[in-house]
């Protein structure tokens, strides 16, 4: 019975994420009829806000009243606020407009599901908070090159953002397989480049939809969208690729490219090498549509992309290779990064900021430039150290196109093995920066990438509910963040939210073990992982080896399982990982295993090429 009080008493209060300080009060404060919303100066949008979020009129009395201010004494952040809620009031003061937002966003947070639904009566439990965040870019990056999202949808997703006290929303507009963002003096870019043939269903059997495709935002669109996310203080950044990722540019004007030829929008995934030549007139192109991308978007930071831009023609091109000899560049590497030398001049000569993914930093990074590293975290420790401002973007925690459980039970996803858990434990500041370094970390933001997740219901399945762990990693102290209770506040928090969110089912787990980058070579070794804590008595066990990053897969000639030294189990059969993995799922059957036994998986494995490969073994019963 006690157990159970404290469980209710702690669900009262399930605000994510979590707040730095919450005080329990006893009480409550009753909406009804009459309560009125009492606004202070320079609430324009938060104000506006609340009346959708609450049945209140606009009054002026002292009781029974929703108390809105701007208090620029709070010894907080600027986002900061303070939400006091009592038998006569609620207050909510922030350091800045956006701190008032959050405070309603923990305000709607502690309402119940009917109020969400239109009751005009209900209850909300007395309490005292004070929160700021921990970082001041927490952002999702929607990828809507390879799948148009449409855009009533990038507004919803926007809400469940603002709601979680997310800020900033990353847009990948252009793309190889299709360029999504009308620009007035370039109209091929979309009549030509927001097209494609076809799509691409599966890598490998390849298996496509034959349907052609398109989709592309207006101008218009584009700024009903800046201002919708402005109003729920959420930042838009742009981000307009360059020099690879661009084919769908280059099938629009051949001019662009490095061969002349008439290319098509690209149909298949990947990483491909039809990049911009890096002629005088092609600069001069890209700063004509970042002009045009700059007059809708007042963000600060304009995204360039610059990753996974190979080299190939380039290096094939003769002109190339006299422009590289004529600029005094050692490589095809400086060359790139002369490329992104002259857009962050450019921007920097606008009053804005350029931030790239981290292979910005090949060749030399751009003095101004911020890096969003996505490559583990290595791009990210090098920029910090070296004084430039970094976004945690890794593939490590933050890339939510991977698989969130079992391949077997889960949508056909682009690979990897990312549960909620092994998101909610991850920490954006790498032990490599120095204290002195750590405010480079600007935040974070997680990615979800679309080649496979082609509607807004897949988009908010992969999204969340490790977005909401994504936004606790974000906001709270780390001392604040606790699994368990988080799940316990997300169960509250995901029905209300109208969204088609992954059901918080038993399997969130984090992996049994893993194998990690430089533990492996390319020649065959046994290793042995301890995998006792997933052993649950006599049975069937299905043992998964998931690739999740590195260069090269890992290959694994049968397993044995072992207890306390001795072979109780083999699966003799291979099997490899990697994107086209191949029987990469070993069964046995153990025997009841006495407590203070050691269970390990002894494993004939390598690396397909070298020792940079990562993944998790993932052990379940069944
Ligand atoms: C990326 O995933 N290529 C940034």
């Amino acid at each position: 019975m006690v157990h159970l009080l404290a469980a209710i008493v702690m669900n009262q209060y399930p605000i994510i994420p979590a707040p730095v300080t919450l005080i329990q009060q006893p009480g409550h404060f009753t909406f009804n009829d009459q309560t009125v919303l009492v606004a202070g100066s320079g609430l324009k949008k938060a104000s506006a806000m609340a009346r959708t979020y609450l049945p209140i009129h606009d009054g002026s009395a002292t009781k029974n009243a929703v108390v809105l201010k701007i208090d620029k004494s709070l010894n907080l952040n600027d986002e900061g606020y303070r939400l006091i809620i009592d038998e006569d009031t609620v207050e909510i003061q922030g350091k800045s407009e956006a701190g008032v937002f959050y405070g309603l966003q923990s305000l709607r947070q502690l309402m119940p599901a009917e109020a969400w639904k239109g009751a005009k009566s209900f209850e909300v439990p007395s309490v005292l908070i004070e929160d700021q965040p921990r970082f001041k870019w927490r952002g999702a990056m929607l990828d809507c090159g390879r799948n148009f999202m449409p855009k009533e949808f990038i507004k919803k997703f926007i809400d469940t953002l603002a709601l979680n006290k997310m800020n900033s929303f990353h847009w990948h507009l252009t793309e190889d397989q299709g360029w999504r963002l009308e620009i007035k003096k370039y109209p091929k870019l979309t009549e030509v480049g927001s097209k494609r043939a076809k799509t691409m269903l599966q890598y490998s059997p390849a298996k496509y939809d034959e349907t052609p495709y398109g989709g592309f935002y207006t101008q218009e669109d584009a700024k009903e969208i800046v201002k919708y996310a402005a109003d729920r203080f959420v930042n838009v950044v742009p981000e307009i690729e360059m020099p690879g990722h661009s084919q769908a540019a280059v099938a629009s004007y051949p001019e662009l490219g490095n061969t002349g030829q008439q290319l098509e929008v690209a149909t298949t995934w990947g990483v491909i090498k039809h990049v911009y030549n890096p002629e005088e007139k092609t600069i001069a192109f890209l700063k004509d549509v970042l002009d045009e991308v700059m007059a809708i978007f007042p963000s600060k930071f304009i995204h360039i992309g610059g990753d996974e831009c190979p080299k190939d023609e380039w290096k094939a091109s003769p002109r190339v290779q006299q422009l590289i000899k004529e600029r005094g560049l050692k490589d095809e590497h400086e060359m790139q990064s002369w490329f992104v030398k002259q857009i962050d001049t450019y921007l920097a000569s606008k009053g804005r900021r350029l931030i790239g993914w981290d292979e910005i930093l090949e060749g030399g990074l751009a003095p101004g430039a911020t890096v969003m590293s996505w490559r583990g975290e290595a791009g990210g420790i090098q920029a910090a150290n070296s004084g430039h401002d970094v976004v945690m973007a890794s593939t490590n925690a933050l890339y939510f196109d991977y698989y969130q459980a079992d391949p077997k039970t889960e949508p056909h996803a682009i690979g990897g093995n990312l549960p909620l858990r092994k998101v909610y434990d991850f920490d954006i500041v790498p032990a490599a920066i120095p204290a002195e370094k750590q405010h480079h970390i600007l935040g974070g933001q997680f990615q979800i990438w679309t080649e496979y997740i082609r509607t807004p219901d897949y988009v908010e399945y992969m999204a969340f509910p490790r977005g909401l762990a994504a936004a606790e990693m974000f906001w709270s102290p780390r001392s604040k963040r606790n699994f368990r209770d988080f799940i316990d506040r997300a169960r509250v928090q995901l029905p209300k939210m109208n969204i088609n969110a992954r059901p918080l089912d038993a399997n969130l787990g984090l992996p049994t073990a893993e194998w990690k980058a430089g533990q492996v070579s390319n020649a065959y070794q046994t290793k042995t992982w301890n995998i006792t804590s997933a052993i649950a008595g006599a049975g069937n066990y299905s043992i998964l080896f998931q690739y999740t990053s590195g260069a090269f897969r890992l290959d694994i000639d049968g397993i044995e399982i072992l207890v306390d030294g001795k072979v109780v189990a083999t699966d003799a059969h291979f099997g490899r990982t990697g994107n086209e993995h191949v029987d990469n799922v070993w069964k046995v059957k153990l025997p009841a295993v006495q407590s203070g036994s050691k269970v390990e998986i002894r494993a004939k494995v390598r690396g397909d090429g070298g020792g940079d490969s990562n993944g998790d073994i993932v052990v379940s019963k069944g």
